[in-house]
Parts: C-alpha cells; structure tokens; sequence
C-alpha cells in the first residue's frame, strides 16, 4: 500500500463540490491556454473545447492505441475505423486542427511539455500515464509550464481501477503536491465509478475573481508607501500624491518642505524599516 500524506483542512479550504468533470470547468478561466495530457478518443478534448473557449489547446499523447487489439472490449480497428490513433484524434478536431487552436504533440507526455516554454499554459488536465512515477513526471513537469496561479486537473483521483485492479499513483502525488509544496484543493467533481478529478493550484495565489479587489488595493497601497516616503525624507511631490487632481496649482519642487534639511527628527527605526522597503520597489 502506497504511503499517502493527508490532507488537513487547510489544503481544502474553499474548495468546490462538483456533480462531474464537466460541471466542474465552470471553476477554470475561460479563453486561455490548456493542455490535456492523454486525450485517447478526444472525448474530454471536445468537452474542454466547447466549454473553455481555449485560445490554444494541446493535445499530448503517446497516440499508440490502435496497436492494441481491443480497447475497452471493442476491437480496436472498429473504435479507430481503421485509422491509426492518431488519424483519428486530427481528423475528429479537423476545424480546430487547420485554425491553429489546437496542436498535437505525440510521444511521452513529459518529454514533450518539456520543450514548451515555462508559465505557457493556463490550465493543465492530467490523465496519462497513471502510475505513481508517471504521474509524479507530468505533474512535475506540468506545474512548471503552468502560470504561478494556472491549474493542474488530475483525473482518477482513486487508489486504483476497481474494474481492472491496477493501482494509480495519482492520490499520492495530488496530496504530496498540497501537502510537501504548497498547493492547496481548488476543486473535487465526483464521477459514479468514483473516477473523480481533482483541481490544484498553488497556496500563494490570488482566485481570478479577486485579481481586480487585489490589483487596487497594491496600486493604493503603493500610493500612500510613496506618500509617507515624501514624508520621510522630503523627496518627491508630496501635494500631487495627496491630491492628484490639483497637481497643477502644486508648489514648485524646489520650496523646502518642513521634514527635510537640517531641522529634519532623526529617523526611527520603522521609518528606516519602511525607507528600505521603499527603496527596493
Ligand atoms: C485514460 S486515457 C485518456 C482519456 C481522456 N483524457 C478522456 O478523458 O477522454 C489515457 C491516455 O493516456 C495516454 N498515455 C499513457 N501514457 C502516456 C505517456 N507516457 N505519454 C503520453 N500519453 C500517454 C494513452 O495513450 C491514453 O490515450
């Protein structure tokens, strides 16, 4: 039996309760860059397709199903239509194929991520290989090509494959993500075989429905940071920063102000603190 971290409630905190997969892609933003790794028939691709509106969608598989004689209990020839695995993926998504919205990159999911640039995607779907190393590959791999605030979505978050009995590795990397590296549970969307996926991101981020209230309150923050600087040592255009509408009628820069020159209180040690701070901005 796998060793697996627990979770605690912290690494849930917020999270979301999604019926299915489909449901749960309401929590992921909507026009950007996605990857899904292991795509099989395009299934779950035509799902992302059609409710993400991606700007650019990868398609990362080994593309070798059609060597295997049956697939799911259908002979595989008749599930491909005689096509090679890979025939059949481009000519499902055709349209999206000859647009560019969509590229295929075929061979070992984690070598082939590995050549795009880092921070590219906004969201990744993992779904290959499932054992412990292989998901342990990709997730890393996929967490360094994501944005610091993009999405890793495992699928088969479950020990194993009631239905086949193999045992899956991606429980043990999910929770080892969230509990050694800082990645807390964004979302879980139950499945009735209880193939369910789990959505992560990184602790130190910001919901993108918060980005705005986050962005005004840095940019007033930065403000009065530079306002008490003019304070401290008497640089700067003070009356702009107090009443930027009347920048106009402001005192010119070269009058004295009363905190600088030789009559100026020595600093405290916060003043300093804060002088520093300023400094390296
Ligand atoms: C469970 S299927 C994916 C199903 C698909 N995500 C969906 O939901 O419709 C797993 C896929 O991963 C691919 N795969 C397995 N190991 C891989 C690897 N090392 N690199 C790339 N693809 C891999 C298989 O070829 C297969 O198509």
């Amino acid at each position: 039996m796998q060793n697996v971290p627990e979770l605690n409630a912290q690494h849930v905190a917020g999270a979301t309760l999604f019926a299915n997969r489909a449901d749960a892609l309401a929590a992921l933003p909507q026009g950007g860059k996605i990857a899904e790794i292991g795509v099989a028939f395009g299934d779950f691709s035509q799902v992302l397709l059609e409710k993400l509106a991606p700007s650019q969608f990868d398609a990362y598989d080994l593309f070798r199903l059609h060597e295997i004689e049956t697939i799911w209990g259908k002979p595989s020839a008749n599930v491909f239509r005689g096509k090679s695995h890979r025939a059949y993926y481009e000519d499902r998504f055709h349209q999206q194929l000859v647009s560019g919205q969509l590229r295929v990159f075929e061979g070992d999911s984690s070598a082939e991520m590995a050549q795009r640039d880092d921070g590219w995607y906004d969201v990744i779907y993992i779904d290959g290989d499932h054992s412990y190393e292989g998901v342990l590959r990709d997730a890393e791999i996929a967490a360094r090509k994501i944005r610091h605030d993009g999405f890793l979505v495992f699928n088969d978050y479950t020990m194993g494959d009631h239905l086949t009995m193999s045992p899956y590795g991606i429980v043990p990397v999910v929770n080892e993500f969230c509990v050694n590296y800082g990645w807390k549970v964004i979302y879980l969307a139950l499945n009735s075989q209880m193939f369910c996926d789990v959505c992560i991101t990184r602790c130190d981020t910001v919901p993108a429905r918060h980005h705005h209230f986050v962005t005004s309150a840095l940019s007033l923050l930065r403000h009065r940071l530079r306002h008490c600087w003019t304070i401290f040592t008497g640089k700067g255009d003070r009356s702009r920063l107090r009443e930027p509408q009347k920048a106009a009628s402001c005192p010119p820069q070269s009058e004295k102000t009363e905190s600088e020159g030789p009559n100026r209180k020595p600093r405290t040690m916060v003043e300093t603190r804060a002088i520093e701070i300023l400094r390296s901005c």
